[in-house]
């Protein structure tokens, strides 16, 4: 942890760094995807000197994501730990993206129009029904509707459609659109990005003055940047350099659709043979589709068989989609944990940090993580709901 008394005020603007790439920074945040870059922003407008490290900042599972702010309907039977997650990350976006919008100057299309979960047979509606009821057990907002009128919410959806429910208060944002506007905001608060891999986590031999602390991190060009501390975000990849870690990558392969603006107006998402597949709309037109979940390790082909799976998916749910524009075939790395929790927290050693594993859920959830690293950097109050993503929890 950090010396609170080296912490100023919230200015946003405050920098005051000074450090150069050998003198040293507060914090190095390992990985340059929504969850880095948001730890590495909130932590800088807290006045700490801060570089990001990264290969290709934004480019990874981010960029491809869809940017579902989804805990309502993504909920599942078993994880109400996750959801309560879910639902305090989306409680922060409001602010997260009027503070984010307005250091970047860049609008985030954040859409809160909800998900529509759409069922066509009867199997399909009863489970549905199933799983209404059980989210208001949980005291979450659904309704019910027939296929009329999930019809007239999306006149694109098929004439099979026999019901859905929506759930109004889902969200969901450009993900490309946050990762800029976190680039620009980051710098803007005085944040220096540090293109190049890191190999390893360097202790003590670069001079760390009290030999406990991680010293800084190590990278493939054999330079040292050092730190106080440290903040593995490297998503799939973070188990590279905290070794035990149980994340591992669960490819998806996901499609982008360009059509005319106003083609769907809210995420659409259904069971077709048995896979959930979703449309998410963009106020340009764009639709992203996904997405397989493929157990394949770093496997990054897109394939025949993932792209045909997806088109025919999303044509059962919107037949019109055939019409349009096939604008991008991309793959991506979830980073899964055991129980589908992030690991949030001191990470072995002492400055070292994870804000990793987020799954299916990046992007909904990196406002309450860097709220809980900014805490556990600064000896801070970390959120209660983020107690169950404790790192160590599997070895215990
Ligand atoms: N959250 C959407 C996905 O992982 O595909």
């Amino acid at each position: 942890m950090l010396d609170p008394r080296r912490v100023r005020a919230e200015t946003g603007r405050e920098t005051g760094h000074g450090t150069g790439y050998g003198s040293g920074y507060d914090v190095v945040v390992v990985g340059g995807g929504v969850v880095g870059l948001s730890v590495a922003w909130r932590t800088a407008r807290r006045g700490l000197s801060v570089a990001v490290v990264d290969p290709a900042p934004g480019g990874g599972a981010t960029h491809v994501s869809a940017g579902m702010l989804a805990p309502v309907s993504e909920v599942t039977y078993t994880e109400e730990p996750l959801l309560r997650l879910g639902l305090a990350s989306l409680a922060g976006w409001p602010s997260f993206r009027a503070e984010l919008e307005d250091e970047s100057g860049a609008a985030l299309d954040y859409r809160t129009d909800g998900t529509l979960d759409i069922a066509y047979g009867a199997d399909d509606m009863a489970y549905l029904d199933e799983l209404a009821a059980f989210e208001k057990t949980l005291g979450l907002r659904v309704e019910r509707l027939t296929g009329r009128e999930c019809r007239a919410f999306e006149p694109m959806l098929s004439p099979s459609v026999r019901g859905g429910l929506l759930a109004r208060d889902d969200a969901w944002v450009n993900p490309r659109r946050v990762l800029r506007a976190l680039l620009t905001s980051f710098e803007k608060a005085g944040g220096t990005l540090l293109p190049g891999r890191v190999t390893a986590l360097d202790a003590d031999s670069d001079g760390d003055a009290d030999g406990d602390r991680p010293g800084g991190v190590r990278l493939a060009s054999g330079e040292v940047v050092r730190a106080t501390s440290v903040v593995v975000a490297a998503g799939s990849w973070s188990p590279s350099l905290l070794p035990g870690l149980p994340v591992r990558p669960i490819k998806g392969q996901i499609l982008r659709l360009r059509g005319p603006e106003g083609f769907l107006t809210r995420c659409v998402r259904g069971l077709v043979h048995g896979s959930p597949a979703y449309l998410v709309p963009r106020g340009d037109g764009e639709i992203t589709v996904g997405a397989t979940v493929e157990e394949l390790g770093f496997d990054g082909r897109v394939t025949a068989g993932g792209v045909y799976e997806l088109l025919r998916d999303a044509r059962e749910l919107v037949p019109g989609i055939t019409e349009l524009a096939l604008t991008e075939t991309a793959v991506g790395f979830r980073p899964g944990t055991p129980d589908n929790l992030p690991l949030i927290g001191p990470a072995g050693s002492p400055g070292v940090f994870a804000a990793t594993g987020h799954h299916r859920a990046g992007v909904l959830l990196a406002p309450i993580t860097a709220e809980a690293v900014v805490a556990f950097l600064t000896g801070g109050e970390v959120p209660d709901v983020v107690k169950s993503c404790d790192p160590g929890r599997f070895s215990r």
